[in-house]
């Protein structure tokens, strides 16, 4: 059967796609030979917005005001400069099937799409607490947040549940930023998860005791070391309490879960290598077959620094990591060669008035220092993580773009540290001086 055809076709409209396509026109595409084919009805984003500003009663974030690539200070790409530079935009498609064999990919609705090259950016999906047959899971107003989609129904709850209460399942990225956001909507929250301290796949205990602190100032409620096992609703069929596992129940008008996210390769299973639930990529984002990339969330990538390999679920890399193929399929084709991916991961939240950014790697000691008092009107501090006696990673709360920047360039030269106890008092000077 006939179908459209691209020479490149990147599956997925989400961070990664806008700035692979940004990427192209630097490197020069003709007009009709590249395709963006996504699910969403909107043009390629910055997606950190919708757990944040998009949220906010005032100085609320609304499209076209995010549009990629504004979020690391660039122009941005509103559907129109798509048009102008040719770029196929192809909205509220769901590729269904994807056969790399055959170069092919098929929509929901049956449309046919052919490409020379393949971009996978189908980020990640979110695991839903129906996965696991949580008992009255599926009632209303139990929300997730991934797409701009989910935002708008957690806009729409929080008008419709004005001064009401919410629970959030979760104490990772989405607890934390969810929690603030409703908080500030006047929403009485109250966070509940398993382990012993919030965001505990980054944060050590002291850390997060500054942040548990902090919300608990702001009237967040935290319940630690259990999670809900199911849900009571009313004749509507609207969520009303959360039963906890430790035989509590939490009354509720909104639930917010997030529990983790998935990257989305099951288009791709048994046709591409994967490794870590990724799909697996050499240093120019290139997978196992020809003429196919993977990058973003998606992509289990060689991490140079570390001589290991990850696979990265924030925007920065998204963005990196859709430059860097762009680039490798742009010199591929001059038969000209790139440097490898060499990346320092790198993270950030913002909540309430805070914000924070960590760099590198948090494996071995880690060493607190500075201002962590949840009570303080300008907190600062962070920590370093230690192996092998050099500093392989830091965290700062609080950091000014100067301070950011120190600690950025630690995390990637790595200094010696010979002194724990020193470190701990030289705090961010260590940094700073280097
Ligand atoms: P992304 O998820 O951006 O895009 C994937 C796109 O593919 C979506 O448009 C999706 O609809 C589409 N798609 C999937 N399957 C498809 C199919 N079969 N057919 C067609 N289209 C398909 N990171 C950070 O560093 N700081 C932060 O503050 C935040 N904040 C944040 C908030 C929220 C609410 C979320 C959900 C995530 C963050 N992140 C973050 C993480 C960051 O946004 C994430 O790592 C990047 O968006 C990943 O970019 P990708 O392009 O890989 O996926
Ligand atoms: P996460 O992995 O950060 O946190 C998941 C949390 O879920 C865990 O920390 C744990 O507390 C909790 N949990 C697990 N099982 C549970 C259960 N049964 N009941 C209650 N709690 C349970 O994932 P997330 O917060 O859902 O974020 C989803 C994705 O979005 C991730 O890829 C994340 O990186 C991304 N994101 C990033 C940012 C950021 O970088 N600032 C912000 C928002 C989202």
């Amino acid at each position: 059967m006939a179908g459209k055809s691209f020479k490149y076709v990147i599956i997925g409209g989400g961070v990664s796609a806008g700035y692979a396509a940004r990427e192209f026109c630097k490197q020069g595409v003709k007009p009709g030979e590249l395709a963006i084919i996504s699910k969403e009805a909107v043009a390629p984003y910055e997606r950190p917005a919708l757990s944040k500003a998009y949220l906010f009663p005032e100085g609320t974030a609304r499209l076209p005001g995010f549009h990629v690539c504004v979020g690391s200070g660039g122009e941005r790409l509103l559907p129109e400069w798509y048009k102008e530079k040719g770029i196929e935009l192809i909205l509220s498609t769901e590729i269904v099937k994807a056969d790399l064999a055959a170069k092919t990919l098929v929509s929901a609705a049956g449309e046919i799409f052919k490409y020379h090259i393949l971009i996978i950016a189908t980020g990640s999906t979110v695991i839903k607490l129906t996965d696991f047959g949580v008992q009255g899971a599926d009632a209303k107003n139990i929300l997730y947040l991934r797409e701009i989609d989910d935002a708008d129904k957690l806009v729409e709850a929080i008008k419709e549940k004005k001064n009401g209460k919410a629970v959030i399942v979760g104490g990772g990225y989405i607890g934390l930023e969810l929690s603030a956001a409703l908080r500030i909507n006047n929403i009485d929250v109250t966070m509940v998860y398993p382990e012993p301290w919030c965001m505990p796949r980054l944060f050590t205990a002291g850390i997060a005791a500054f942040y548990e602190g902090y919300y608990a100032n702001k009237g967040v409620k935290i319940v630690k070391g259990t999670v809900a096992v199911g849900f009571n609703a009313d004749s509507n069929g609207e969520v009303k309490e959360v039963k906890l596992k430790d035989g509590r129940v939490l009354e509720a008008d909104i639930v917010v879960v997030g529990v983790g996210g998935r990257p989305l390769t099951t288009l791709f299973k048994g046709q591409v290598e994967e490794e870590k639930g990724g799909i697996k990529t050499d240093a120019f984002f290139k997978t196992s077959i020809s003429d196919v990339y993977a990058v973003g969330d998606v992509a289990t990538f060689p991490l140079k620094l570390y001589n290991d390999i990850r696979r990265v679920e924030h925007v920065d890399h998204a963005r990196k990591s859709a430059e860097q193929a762009v680039k490798a399929i742009k010199s591929n084709e001059e038969g000209k060669t790139i440097d490898v991916y060499d990346y320092l991961p790198f993270f950030y939240s913002r909540s309430f008035d805070l914000s924070w950014q960590f760099y590198g790697d948090n494996v071995g000691d880690a060493v607190l220092f500075g201002d962590n008092d949840p009570a303080s009107p300008k907190p600062k501090f962070g920590s370093y993580w230690i192996k092998d006696g050099k500093v392989v990673g830091v965290f700062l709360e609080g950091g000014t773009p100067d301070e950011n920047k120190a600690i950025a360039k630690v995390a990637r030269v790595q200094p010696p540290v010979e002194n724990l106890d020193v470190l701990t008092k030289e705090g961010l000077s260590f940094a700073s001086r280097k």
